[in-house]
């Protein structure tokens, strides 16, 4: 009855990869094993408890004299060692096997680098690099992730896809995912690493592939200069949507998630309420609250919890346009 509950459970999310599957039959195996050794031991144990247990009057006693069973013992040790050494030989063959690199050679590679508390998607693409702050994979294509961190301990990890590593400080560590599912699924940090940690989610994206090819070359394609040629008024980003909705190129947080602003409508409370916080504060505050969040920390919040990769993730025109936007509604 262990078995059937433990395999009719539902534990993980949907099996979003090539390795999704093999990592799942694993730990079919695994409680098939597991489950009777788990009821088996702890019944013996209930048993022992009750039935041998200390009585009124037996408190001086020292028990009946046993010698050991050699032919038992041999049995109850070399049973565990069997089944240690072969759930082994399975875990390598499957680690061996999900981290294999995919036999058509080229693959993409891309650079997941954690920071308190964001990831930056770093792309090669044609010959071109791009950061993105949500993450596009095409399906059915072997990626290999490199990981680092620019500060402490993260850990990148997409439960549809079930593959999980550290971030470490000073080395870059990897694996490899075959996304098989199209749709979105949460990108989660699951190593504690700071006041943010819980907020440090992304989304990953997988899209077939001519839409991912789509999206790279919107991605590599220069975002249009503000003034355009032959003068005349820039042409409008509208930095109200973008502080409420985040639609930028690169897909960055909307600043209206986390941070009050009456003239946006907006309600967060991760970060200081803009209304008060920008209060006479000129343009060059502004800028640098967004470009170099932890320079000046509002009383009462801790540095590193607004992501700083917000400069490398807007452009030159959204940065100004959002500036300029706060300086008015909030600034003055
Ligand atoms: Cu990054 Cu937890």
């Amino acid at each position: 009855m262990g078995i059937t509950l433990g395999l009719v459970i539902d534990w993980f999310p949907t099996q979003g990869s090539e390795q999704a599957k093999k990592i799942d039959t694993f730990w079919d195996v695994l409680i098939i094993c597991s489950v009777p050794v788990f009821v088996l031991v702890t019944t013996v144990v209930l048993f022992a408890a009750r039935n041998f247990r200390m009585r009124p009057g037996e408190e001086h006693l020292d028990g009946p004299p046993i010698h050991g069973n050699t032919r038992l013992e041999v049995v109850w040790t070399a049973i565990p060692a069997i089944m240690l050494v072969a759930l082994c030989t399975y875990a390598y063959l499957v680690l061996h096997d999900i981290e294999k690199a995919p036999a058509a050679g080229n693959e993409r590679q891309i650079t997941a680098m954690g920071q308190q508390f964001t990831w930056t998607f770093d792309y090669v693409e044609n010959g071109k690099k791009f950061s993105s702050a949500q993450l596009y994979v095409p399906q059915n294509e072997s990626v290999k992730f490199n990981v680092k961190t620019k500060d402490v301990l993260h850990d990148f990890w997409v439960p549809a896809w079930r593959m999980k590593i550290d971030a470490v400080p000073g080395i870059t560590t990897n694996y490899r995912v075959t996304p098989i599912k199209l749709g979105s699924y949460p990108v989660v940090c699951a190593e504690l690493c700071g006041l943010g940690h819980a907020f440090m989610r992304q989304t990953a994206h997988v899209l077939p592939k001519a839409q991912f090819n789509a999206w790279v070359k919107k991605m590599t394609t220069p975002v249009k200069a503000a003034v355009p040629a032959g003068g005349g008024a820039a042409p409008a980003i509208d930095a109200k949507a973008l502080f409420t909705q985040g639609e930028t190129q690169t897909g960055a947080t909307a600043c209206g998630a986390c941070h009050k602003l009456a003239d946006a409508g907006t309600a967060g409370g991760v970060g200081p309420d803009l209304d008060q916080v920008l209060k006479g504060k000129d343009a060059a505050f502004i800028h640098e609250s967004i470009v170099n969040p932890d320079a000046e920390i509002a009383k009462g919040f801790n540095k590193g919890i607004m992501p700083a990769n917000f400069g490398k993730l807007l452009s030159q025109p959204e940065i100004d346009a959002l500036v300029k936007y706060l300086e008015e509604v909030a600034g003055k």
